[in-house]
């Protein structure tokens, strides 16, 4: 048995969490996990602000750390490896978790071990009850990433296709700041959209028939701020049905894509992860269309959707498992702000 320390710093969440890694093979499990949300910080200002976000987790990881060892009354000397997510990300907010790890490492005499942020989200289903099996095709949908993946194991991802340009969650984002919602707007969107109508507006649904697995969601952006323009001081009265068609179109597309993918590969299983998972009707629709062709859709627990500690141990726990990584001790940190997932996939 080996206890895994994570700790996620990658944007405005500090995460850090405890995963116990069983020597029979069974799935890694959680022991404890600890949040803090730098979200109030950054609403003032409508979106992340980096060196912000880099303070703030210098604040909260330390006093995080004690209280998740509290909470699965383990010591710091139990530790065997410390994870830490090592990219994609903020630079500076990457280095804190980086920084931090490899200090608890150094101190203890333990290896570490970084971790792709988007394999945390990815993996992140695994550590609900109703845990997936390989293969599957995976839907990862956050705020800075939107790919359909074949996924064949641990470390065996390959991209079937990914937006050429914004994010499912900067799609979001950013039509929720036209409406003047507070960030992010993900989900303050899809609230208001609950009492729109979803065919009120005809908004694009780009790439829809491209052929391909690819998505763009720039455009739609644009095509909320000209409605908006368009209907002037009527906007207030209006928000909740422009917000509810914003959210139809971008659920569409990530649906009729996302089946798409599932029929090229003849997989029956599908993974949805990453924060814009959270969304009640891209859920909704995933798993009724998936019903009626007989496919098992897995999701990470809600309040493990968005960024999160939890995953990042898990995926370190996994890796380890799988004998794909190994934690070392030389403590020589670098963080990969902008890194492929692919580029992690191991040869068969
Ligand atoms: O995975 P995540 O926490 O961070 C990244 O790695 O990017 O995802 C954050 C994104 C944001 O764009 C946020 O607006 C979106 O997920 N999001 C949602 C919902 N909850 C979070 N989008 C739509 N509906 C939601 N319920
Ligand atoms: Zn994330």
């Amino acid at each position: 048995m080996q206890l895994i320390l994570g700790i996620e710093s990658s944007c405005d969440e500090t995460g850090v969490a405890l995963v116990r890694l069983p020597t029979d093979g069974s799935l890694p499990q959680l022991l404890a996990h600890g949040l803090y949300s730098q979200i109030e910080m950054h609403r003032a200002y409508g979106g992340v602000v980096p060196e912000l976000a880099s303070r703030d987790h210098i604040r909260r990881v330390l006093p995080l750390t004690r209280q998740v060892l509290q909470q699965a009354d383990v010591a710091l000397s139990d530790i065997d490896v410390v994870a830490f997510t090592r990219g994609p990300g903020l630079a500076g907010a990457l280095l804190v978790g980086a920084g931090v790890a490899c200090a608890l490492g150094a101190a203890l005499s333990k290896p570490v071990l970084g971790v792709h942020h988007l394999e945390g989200h990815l993996l992140s289903p695994f550590l609900s009850a109703d845990a997936p099996e390989f293969p599957f095709v995976a839907l990862l949908v956050s705020g800075g990433h939107t790919q359909l993946m074949r996924v064949d194991g641990v470390g065996r991802y390959t991209i079937l296709g990914e937006t050429i340009d914004d994010a499912a969650g900067e799609a979001f984002d950013k039509s929720a700041k036209l409406l003047g919602l507070p960030y992010p707007g993900g989900p303050e969107l899809s609230k208001l959209a609950l009492d729109g109508d979803p065919k009120a507006f005809k908004l694009p649904r780009p790439l829809l028939h491209s052929g391909d697995l690819d998505f763009s969601f720039a455009g739609l952006k644009t095509a909320v701020l000209t409605q908006a323009n368009k209907l002037g001081a009527d906007l207030e009265l209006r928000k909740a049905d422009l917000a509810a068609s914003t959210q139809a179109a971008i659920v569409e597309v990530l649906v009729k894509k996302t089946l798409a993918a599932l029929q090229q590969t003849g997989m029956q299983r599908l993974v949805v992860a990453g924060g814009v998972g959270a969304n009640r009707l891209l859920r909704e629709q995933l798993n009724q269309a998936c019903a009626q062709r007989g496919i098992r859709v897995h999701y990470p627990e809600l309040h493990l959707c968005t960024d999160n500690g939890a995953m990042i141990a898990m995926a370190a726990a996994m890796r380890i498992q799988a004998g794909q990584q190994t934690p070392d001790t030389r403590y020589a940190f670098d963080v990969k702000p902008r890194w492929p997932l692919d580029s992690i996939t191991v040869e068969r």
